[in-house]
């Protein structure tokens, strides 16, 4: 046994390779499974036990040195510049791999453009917003309990300043800067004193959208909620108003979409009940178009406002909130459109 361990190391020794298919063949023949020194490995178990010992430390010198050597003319190979054995030229360039777009980001650009093909303009208002557009011109009474700490983010040193909770105060930037007739839509990013969960989340979107004109009534609000409705989740989709409340509108609903899952018929999505509530909307109240400048005598007007996370997780079953804003790309690979 020793001899024959002495043998191969003589011949790992002398065994010279100058291409990349000499070196695979050194290492089929010693190094692999199948080679010479897995064989000494399997010749080992019949080797007495007195002299396991020698022979064991033998057989490791040997692998050693084997795989040291692989390694070593494996460098120097790769190294070699003038090494140009099995490289294909012709073969084509890797491709760049393109993004994509984020899936809230598709669904708000998806919401502009159905809004844009009924004449709807888009327009952005700030972020860090003051009591007075986020809440008081929006009919908002001092005690309401949505201005309490526990919903909104107030600067500490200006309770008069804080983090937009809704988009609904562009409404009111808008109507204090624009003479009716008024067809826009308001897409922006909102904050909430909300703990994170797979059902809420700090920062999310919403669009907020605003007609006002002379005899604006609630049956073109419908209509407008049942097109878009149509285009977002398809020809089949039916929509339902329940009464609400709103302090800026009056009356106020909230809008269900059929569920686009199971047809309406029931489903976990849905909660069997076949309905998926995506908005809330109203006429807009004689109050806030005053507190706007507008008169409300001559002009009427209806607004909505959408959560676009909400959407978004209907039409691609999006099951958990938090997904949205962990930017692993498994999941926003998975998004690819037009839009
Ligand atoms: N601002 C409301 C919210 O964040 C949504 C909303 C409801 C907007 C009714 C509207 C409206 O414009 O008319 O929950």
């Amino acid at each position: 046994m020793i001899d024959k361990i002495k043998g191969l190391l003589k011949e790992t020794e002398e065994f010279t390779v100058k291409t990349a298919e000499e070196l695979e063949n050194f290492r089929l023949k010693f190094l692999s499974k199948k080679g010479q020194i897995s064989m000494l490995f399997n010749d080992f178990k019949s080797v007495p036990n007195e002299h396991k010992k020698l022979v064991g430390q033998e057989i490791n010198k040997l692998k050693q040195f084997a795989q040291q050597k692989f390694d070593a003319l494996n460098n120097s190979l790769e190294d070699d510049d003038t090494q140009t054995e099995g490289t294909d030229y012709t073969r084509p360039g890797e491709p760049i791999e393109l993004g994509s777009r984020h899936p809230i980001s598709l669904v708000r650009n998806e919401i502009i453009g159905i809004f844009a093909r009924l004449g709807f303009t888009v327009a952005e208002g700030p972020e860090i917003e003051d009591d007075f557009h986020n809440f008081t011109a929006l009919n908002f009474p001092p005690e309401h309990p949505a201005r309490d700490m526990q919903d909104t983010f107030f600067i500490e040193k200006d309770p008069d300043i804080l983090l937009r909770t809704h988009t609904s105060g562009t409404q009111v930037r808008y109507m204090e800067n624009h003479k009716p007739p008024i067809r826009s839509i308001f897409p922006g990013r909102v904050f909430r004193n909300e703990a994170i969960s797979a059902r809420a989340h700090c920062i999310f979107h919403q669009v907020e959208g605003l007609f006002v004109a002379e005899n604006v009534s609630f049956a073109d609000l419908k209509q407008t909620l049942l097109y878009f409705a149509k285009e977002m989740f398809g020809e089949k989709t039916q929509i339902r108003l329940r009464p609400s409340y709103f302090p800026f509108t009056e009356p106020s609903a909230e809008m269900d979409v059929s569920c686009s899952i199971c047809g309406g018929k029931g489903c976990n999505v849905c909660k069997y009940t076949g309905w998926l509530e995506i908005l809330g909307c109203g006429m807009v109240d004689p109050n806030v178009l005053e507190k706007c400048g507008i008169d409300s005598e001559k002009y009427t007007g209806f607004a909505f406002g959408m959560g676009i996370e909400r959407i978004a997780m209907l039409k691609y079953q999006i099951k958990d909130l938090r997904l949205y804003f962990e930017n692993d790309v498994r999941f926003l690979r998975q998004f690819k459109s037009a839009y």
